[in-house]
């Protein structure tokens, strides 16, 4: 199965491909994950789209376009994957096409006011990337990771100014790709304002 998760900030992409990774056994490929790696090890890479990522801004085509050829041709992407973030123009998704065949494109559906709570409540463990909200999914201990014990943090891009960017972004750039898969027959939609078991659920049932 060849996934590609769609839908603005917060919808839910990153923790519902969690649990689509098991079920499948497939990989969940999230460009925001791989960027977040590089800026955490302090890589090249890292220091180019650190400040890019704080705003809320996209990181060039070119770079994130390299960054996902790159992944998808090692060997655990070849029973399928999950694209979690990519693509979000319309020049990634070309490359994309050129790159491989699609089965599937998730739009999932939610609305604004939902997403800015979603967001402002979001936490995260920093070295597994374990997604927590502070009233829909806490943690078992407040501000720690369940299995790790770790201290949860607040995404940078998760401030106030950066998230109504971010939201920006995602209409003018990312919401022509919906358009785009749909023309194409791809497109998947899935009401991602529910509970997360049940977004699951539906999701499942539009794979069939
Ligand atoms: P990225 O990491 O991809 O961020 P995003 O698309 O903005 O998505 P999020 O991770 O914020 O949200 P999500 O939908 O995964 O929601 P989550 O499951 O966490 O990208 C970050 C940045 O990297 C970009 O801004 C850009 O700079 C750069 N970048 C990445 N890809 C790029 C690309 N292709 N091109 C250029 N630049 C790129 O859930 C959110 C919260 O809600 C959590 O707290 C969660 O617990 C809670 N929650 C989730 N589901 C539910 C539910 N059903 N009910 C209640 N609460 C829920």
């Amino acid at each position: 199965m060849r996934m590609v998760f769609l839908g603005p900030p917060g919808a839910g992409k990153g923790t519902i491909a969690a649990l689509a990774r098991e079920y499948y056994g497939i990989p969940h490929i999230s460009t925001g994950d791989l960027f977040r790696n590089n800026i955490k090890n302090g890589t090249e890479l890292g220091l180019r789209v650190k400040s890019i990522l704080a705003s809320g801004g996209l990181v060039p085509d070119s770079i994130t376009i390299e960054m996902v050829r790159n992944r998808l041709a090692e060997p655990d992407c070849a029973r399928g994957f999950i694209l979690d973030g990519f693509p979000r123009t319309i020049g990634q998704a070309d490359a994309l096409a050129e790159m491989t065949g699609l089965d599937a494109v998730v739009d999932f559906r939610i609305s604004k006011e939902e997403v800015v709570k979603r967001l402002s409540g979001r936490r995260m463990c920093p070295s597994t990337g374990r997604i927590y909200h502070i009233l829909f999914n806490p943690p078992k201990v407040e501000g720690k990771d369940d299995e790790t014990g770790e201290d949860l943090v607040q995404r940078p891009d998760d401030r106030e100014d950066a998230i109504v960017h971010r939201l920006e972004v995602y209409e003018e750039q990312t919401e022509p790709l919906i358009a785009y898969y749909a023309s194409k027959g791809l497109i998947k939609e899935v009401d991602a304002s529910l509970k997360p078991d049940q977004v699951f659920d539906l999701l499942k049932k539009v794979l069939g």
